[in-house]
C-alpha cells in the first residue's frame, strides 16, 4: 500500500514518518508534500529522520501524486482537512484524517462545537471512527477513516468497559486529562511557549473544550444510552504525554478486584490496551514513544466511585500510531506492524 502524507511538516507527520520508515513491509511512504517546505530533504527539517528517510517535501499536485498512491493521510488542521479530503477521494483514493473534520457524525454538533461550516457534510455518514478496539472490522475497507483525538483516545478507552457494562451512571462521568505540548502542534504561541510552559500547569477551555462531543458521542454508542462527560484538560510542562484521570459514580457497590476482571476481559485481545494490576497506577513514560495505551483503576468506596486513570502518548496511539494500525488493517496486514515496542523509560 503507497502512502502521502499531506501537510508533513508538522509534529504528527514526523511521528509517522519515523514510524514508517521502520515498517516492516507492505506498507511504503512514497510522497510527502508541505507548502513550508517543498523541494526540501525531509531530514533537513526532521534531523531524527538522518539515515533513515531519502524523500524530498513537494508541494501538494493532484496529478502528479494520483497514479504513484493508495491512500493519502492528511496532517493538516481542521477546516483544512475538507478542502483535501473529497478531491482525494473522487480521484479514487483512500484517506485517514488526523483532524476532527470527519469524526463527529452530526455536521450539526460539527458547527457548534467548531463553530464553522462544515462543507462537505455527505462524507460524515461515510466516514469510520478509527479506533480499531471499537471498528476494526469497518476499518478494514473503510475509504474515509477519521483518526481520533488524541485526549478521547485515553478517555474512551479508560471508560469504554464502564459504559459497555452498564457499571455507571452514564451522566456522572468526569474526565480530567493533562497533555504534553507537542498536542498542540509545532507553532509555538503565548499559550505554548517555552516560558510561559515551563513550571506551570493550567486548565483551559472548560466546558468548551472540542473534544467533548466526540467523547460524548464515543461512550454513548458504547454505552447504549446518552452519555454526558464534564471534560476538563490541562497543560503539563512536558512535551509528550496524556494522562486522563476518569471519576464516575458506580450503579451499585462493586470491589475494584471485580471492576479489573472486567477491564481485563474487555482488553485481553487488544494488542496495544494493558491493564495494570490493582495497586499500580498507569505513568505516562511508561508509553511515552510507543502505542501503548496503559489503565489503572480503584474504586473509593467511601463515595461509590470509581476512578481510573488512562495513559498514552499523543503523538503515537494519540495521534500517528493510531494511524499505522489503521494503515495495517486497511492494508490487509497484521495490525501491530511496525508499531509492537515498548515505551521508553526512564
Ligand atoms: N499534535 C497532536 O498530538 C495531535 C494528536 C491527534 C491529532 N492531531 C491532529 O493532527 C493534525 C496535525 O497536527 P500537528 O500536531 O501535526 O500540527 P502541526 O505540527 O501544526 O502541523 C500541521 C501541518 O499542517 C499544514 N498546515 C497548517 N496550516 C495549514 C493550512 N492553512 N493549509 C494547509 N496546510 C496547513 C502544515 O504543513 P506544511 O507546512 O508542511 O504544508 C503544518 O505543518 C491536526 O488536525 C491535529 O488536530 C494532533
Amino acid at each position: 500500500m503507497r502512502i502521502a502524507i499531506v501537510g508533513a511538516s508538522g509534529y504528527t507527520s514526523s511521528e509517522l514518518i519515523r514510524l514508517l520508515v521502520s515498517h516492516p513491509g507492505g506498507i511504503d511512504l512514497v510522497a510527502v508534500t508541505s507548502e513550508t517546505y517543498p523541494g526540501v530533504q525531509v531530514t533537513r527539517a526532521m534531523p531524527n529522520l538522518r539515515g533513515y528517510c531519502d524523500l524530498s517535501f513537494e508541494s501538494f499536485d493532484l496529478d502528479a501524486l494520483r497514479d504513484r498512491i493508495d491512500v493519502a493521510v492528511l496532517a493538516v488542521p481542521h477546516k483544512v482537512a475538507q478542502d483535501f479530503a473529497p478531491v482525494l477521494l473522487g480521484a479514487g483514493l483512500r484517506v485517514i484524517d488526523f483532524s476532527a473534520d470527519y469524526r463527529l457524525h452530526s455536521a450539526d454538533d460539527y458547527e457548534s462545537w467548531y463553530k464553522s461550516q462544515h462543507t462537505t457534510p455527505d462524507l460524515l455518514s461515510q466516514a469510520v471512527y478509527g479506533l480499531p478496539e471499537r471498528y476494526r472490522d469497518a476499518i478494514r475497507s473503510a475509504d474515509l477513516v477519521a483518526n481520533p483525538g488524541c485526549y478521547p483516545t485515553s478517555a474512551i478507552l479508560g471508560a469504554m468497559p464502564l459504559v459497555e457494562n452498564g457499571f455507571v451512571e452514564p451522566d456522572s462521568i468526569i474526565i480530567d486529562s493533562k497533555s504534553g505540548i507537542s498536542g498542540a502542534g509545532k507553532k509555538a504561541d503565548e499559550k505554548t511557549h517555552f516560558a510561559n510552559r515551563e513550571s506551570n500547569l493550567t486548565a483551559y477551555n472548560i466546558g468548551v473544550h472540542r473534544h467533548t462531543p466526540e467523547i460524548e458521542q464515543e461512550l454513548t454508542a458504547a454505552a447504549g444510552e446518552t452519555v454526558r462527560v464534564s471534560f476538563t484538560p490541562h497543560l503539563m510542562p512536558m512535551t509528550r504525554g496524556i494522562l486522563s484521570t476518569i471519576y464516575a459514580t458506580l450503579r451499585r457497590p462493586m470491589s475494584t478486584g471485580e471492576l479489573l476482571d472486567a477491564y481485563f476481559t474487555r482488553f485481553k485481545a487488544e494488542p496495544f490496551v494493558q491493564v495494570l494490576d490493582a495497586g499500580e497506577y498507569a505513568q505516562t513514560k511508561a508509553v511515552l514513544g510507543s502505542n501503548n495505551v496503559h489503565i489503572s483503576l480503584e474504586v473509593d468506596p467511601r463515595v461509590g466511585r470509581v476512578v481510573v486513570t488512562s495513559v498514552l502518548d499523543n503523538l503515537v496511539k494519540g495521534a500517528s500510531g493510531a494511524v499505522v494500525q489503521n494503515l495495517n488493517l486497511m492494508a490487509g496486514l497484521d495490525e501491530t506492524a511496525g508499531i509492537r515496542f515498548p515505551g521508553l523509560m526512564p
